[in-house]
Formats: C-alpha cells, sequence, structure tokens
C-alpha cells in the first residue's frame, strides 16, 4: 500500500469504530495533525499506526483533532437550522397552550419570562457513570462520542432514545455518523445539519 491509501484505510477504520467522518476535515490540517501523533508513538507509516489505535490512542488522536476547535455556537447553520427547525415550533407549541416563555423588550427583541430563567439548571453530568435524565426535548451532544467505543457509543444512542420524549431532538456534530444500529432509534429532521427526530 502507498502512503495515500495507508491514510484512506486508516479514515475508513476510524469512521468505522468511532462513527467520525473525517472526510469533513481538510487533508493538510488532518495529516498534520497525525503527523503530531506518530511522531509521539515513534512510527513512521499510517500503517504502523493503524496498530497503535486502541482507546487510549483514539482519545489523544480526537484531542489533537479537535483542540482547537472548540468555541461557542460553533458551526451558526447548524444553530440556524436548530432555532428554525426545533426551537421555534417547540416554543410555539407550549405557547399555544398558553405558556409564555418570551416578553418583548423593544422592537425586535424579547426576553424570557423570570420564571423560566429560574428553572435553569446546570449540572456536571458524566456520560458513561451518571444515571440517565428523562423526559428530555433537545439532547445536544457533539464531538463526544468520538471518544467512546463502538459498544458505548451503541449505549448511550439507546440511552439518549430513552430520556427523550416522543418525536424530540438529537443533534450531534457534523464529522459525528449516526452508526447502523441509531438510526433504527433516530431519523433525520435536517440530514446536513445532523439533527434528527426520536423514532
Ligand atoms: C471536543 S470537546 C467538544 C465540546 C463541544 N460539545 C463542541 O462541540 O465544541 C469534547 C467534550 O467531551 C466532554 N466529555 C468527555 N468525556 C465525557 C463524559 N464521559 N461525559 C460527559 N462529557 C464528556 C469533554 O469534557 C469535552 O468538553
Amino acid at each position: 500500500m502507498n502512503e495515500d491509501q495507508e491514510f484512506c484505510t486508516l479514515l475508513e477504520r476510524i469512521k468505522r469504530e468511532r462513527g467520525l467522518d473525517c472526510r469533513q476535515y481538510k487533508v493538510n490540517f488532518l495529516k498534520r495533525r497525525l503527523a503530531v501523533r506518530l511522531r509521539a508513538r515513534g512510527v513512521e507509516s499510517y500503517r504502523e499506526y493503524a496498530r497503535l489505535l486502541d482507546d487510549e490512542e483514539y482519545e489523544k488522536l480526537f484531542e489533537a483533532l479537535t483542540i482547537n476547535l472548540s468555541y461557542f455556537l460553533r458551526d451558526r447553520t447548524t444553530f440556524e437550522a436548530l432555532r428554525e427547525k426545533v426551537l421555534k415550533p417547540l416554543i410555539q407549541e407550549r405557547e399555544s397552550r398558553g405558556k409564555r416563555y418570551f416578553i418583548p423588550f423593544s422592537d425586535r427583541e424579547y426576553s424570557l419570562q423570570p420564571e423560566i430563567k429560574t428553572l435553569v439548571q446546570f449540572e456536571q453530568h458524566d456520560l458513561l457513570a451518571d444515571p440517565p435524565p428523562r423526559h428530555l426535548d433537545l439532547i445536544l451532544c457533539r464531538n463526544v462520542l468520538i471518544y467512546f467505543s463502538r459498544q458505548q457509543q451503541e449505549r448511550l444512542f439507546a440511552i439518549f432514545h430513552e430520556a427523550l420524549n416522543e418525536g424530540r431532538y438529537l443533534v450531534t456534530d457534523k464529522t459525528e455518523i449516526l452508526l447502523p444500529f441509531a438510526s433504527k432509534l433516530f431519523k433525520p429532521l435536517d440530514w446536513r445539519e445532523h439533527i434528527y427526530m426520536k423514532r
């Protein structure tokens, strides 16, 4: 195998085992980041590196791939689609039942009802250890599942399915592929933006 074939084989394997579609990254970026890991492990080819790819190395690799990429509302188009296709209908549904979530602030601006603000809770949640939440309308879980084994991912998709109310929503990152197993549990609402609905 030449270098390009080895590179493709490695990317195929990452997609199969972790559901990360590296084609969303620029080739040069990927190669630069992989080079860092190859150097750290003292190997010179993608083929040799593939042999070292266990849970621990996957974690290091994904750190190298994602470390500079996290910022608030990363992927503007996803959050725009979320606003139009998920949040607006959800709010309309609630408001049609007489609950008011927003009060006019100025011509074009609204502020959140104070009672709603008191309902906000921030909690640390370990996906692998903490009991799953229930009765959720929306789960945003982006660039996290890639760190876990396929088996763990399957378990978490089943947990997310269980945690969501009927017909409600899951959002992953655009690089993340729903495992075949998970597409039995979720159907796409916006395929391009990776917004899914509970089946
Ligand atoms: C690459 S960052 C992604 C951050 C953000 N979701 C985004 O898309 O920009 C990976 C995140 O996964 C979180 N994480 C790793 N293991 C976790 C676990 N067992 N339970 C919950 N979160 C975890 C880390 O704390 C980190 O914030």
